[in-house]
């Protein structure tokens, strides 16, 4: 081969795994990752991506140098040269993918397990409730709730996460397949009725960050949607304190903390709460309802929230509202009714 010729291929290779190069990292693929672990899987995407792209730039340098150089001229109507095949060549066409390919196998194997690594405390130091801090994921139709076992089984709508504590995330479903996804911790997973699936996070980077239900499951599965929140750990601390002391026996809940808390305020509209959404029917004309129900105004707020199918608000479809209510505290319970019963007057 001439020398003029291998320059020529280098030179296309350049400018095709350049162009290529350009549009892998230019373009934002992933969103910044948010947790260790979607750090490692980014590790993975850019090794193999970097492959892809040398593969790329090699293919296309000789397609495009060979079309140009060998392209029959005009008239031309003889077969090509006799060539037989190259053993060296083959050989070594076949060793560098195997390799390349055992790599990645590797690279994958290793992050697949790290991930699933779960970091507990040493048996001799006293009980961390951060090593790692165990979650409670509950997905239903159609919202996501959050239980701490270590925080009294504190409940939250959303997911507070303290920075660079491990976390695992049993994942639950208590009606269909739904699947937990945050795009920015990099992992994806099934949430099944009848089994609990585990999720390792360790979140390195402080933030707010989408929950996403990313498996069809019904009418509302696009707006199955809550937040996880990164703070430090301080700040998970006094957050996780402050909600068990509100929400604690001792007759102190907080009738709003446990509104919001168990995601009331994702499906109806609740002046006192701020809050508007539109899934459910509007809490403000409780009062019109009970009566339209025929029942005193506490003891109907009471059956809605245990028994939400006994009485439908017209206009409204059965068996929207989770059933699942009905196992709040008795604290929490009478706190949220009382507070609902002020709120409509
Ligand atoms: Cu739950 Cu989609």
């Amino acid at each position: 081969m001439r020398r003029g010729s291998i320059v020529q291929l280098v030179a296309i290779g350049i400018v095709c795994g350049g162009g290529a190069a350009l549009v892998a990292i230019l373009i934002p693929w992933l969103p910044d990752p948010a947790s260790r672990q979607a750090g490692r899987i980014d590790f993975v995407f850019w090794f193999v991506t970097v492959i892809c792209i040398a593969i790329f730039a090699l293919v296309a340098a000789v397609i495009i140098y060979a079309v140009f150089k060998f392209r029959a001229q005009p008239g031309e109507d003889m077969d090509g040269p006799p060539i037989h095949g190259h053993t060296g060549l083959e050989i070594v066409w076949t060793a560098v993918p195997a390799a390349l390919v055992t790599a990645i196998s590797i690279v994958s194997a290793i992050v697949l397990a790290k991930n699933d690594h779960v970091p507990r405390a040493s048996a001799a130091g006293k009980a961390d409730p951060l090593k790692p801090l165990v979650v409670d994921v509950t997905a239903q139709q159609f919202a996501w709730s959050f239980q701490y076992p270590a925080f009294g089984k504190l409940t939250s709508a959303t997911l507070k996460l303290p920075l660079r504590a491990p976390v695992e995330l049993r994942i639950t479903s208590l009606d269909v397949t739904h699947s937990f996804w945050v795009p920015e911790f990099g992992q994806k997973q099934d949430a099944v009725p009848g089994s609990v699936n585990k999720l390792i996070i360790t979140p390195d980077r402080n933030g707010n960050y989408p929950v996403i239900c990313t498996e069809l499951c019904g009418l509302g599965h696009a707006v199955m949607r809550s937040r996880a929140e990164v703070m430090p750990e301080q700040q998970f601390l006094s957050w996780a304190k402050g909600q068990q002391k509100q929400l604690g026996g001792g007759g102190g809940a907080s009738g709003q903390t446990v509104f919001t808390n168990n995601g009331c305020n994702s499906c109806h509209t609740f002046k006192p709460a701020g809050s508007t959404a539109k899934i459910g029917p509007d809490l403000d004309n409780l009062k019109q309802e009970a009566q339209r129900a025929g029942q005193p105004l506490e003891q109907f707020i009471r059956q809605s929230i245990v028994d939400p199918n006994a009485y439908i608000q017209p206009g409204y479809p059965k068996g929207i509202m989770p059933t699942t209510f009905s196992s709040l505290p008795k604290a929490q319970l009478d706190a949220l009714v009382k507070y609902l019963a002020q709120g409509a007057k």
